[in-house]
């Protein structure tokens, strides 16, 4: 799970991180579409876990993986509206949405694992 956190946040900073000149749309979506990939596989991944561990709030978890991806549906919608226009909220909403998750709701069934560490 830690592995799949990191190659998120690797892709997001990168997006975030690029200098102007090199952000073109062609990036901008090859980067989405990566991104997209990793988190569907991801909550698929750690939705499983959880279920097979018994987490008692799998539904709770659920809903925010749920809500993340609705969410970024709406925000990729709205820049692509706006063609040329660097989406810097977007990539603000993504990237602050996955510190908090990793950092919090993840944290929540770090227990389960602990022993097989
Ligand atoms: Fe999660
Ligand atoms: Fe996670």
């Amino acid at each position: 799970m830690d592995q799949q956190h990191q190659r998120i946040v690797k892709v997001i900073n990168q997006l975030i991180d690029a200098p102007d000149s090199e952000v073109t749309s062609e990036l901008i979506s090859n980067s989405m579409n990566a991104l997209t990939r990793y988190a569907v596989e991801h909550f698929k991944a750690e939705e499983a876990m959880l279920a097979e561990s018994h987490y008692s709030d799998l539904e709770g978890h659920r809903k925010q993986h749920k809500e993340y991806r609705r969410k970024v549906v709406e925000l990729v919608d709205d820049a692509k509206a706006q063609s040329d226009h660097v989406p810097e909220a977007m990539l603000q909403f993504i990237r602050d949405w996955w510190v908090s998750h990793i950092l919090e709701e993840d944290m929540k069934y770090r227990h389960l694992f602990e022993q097989k560490v």
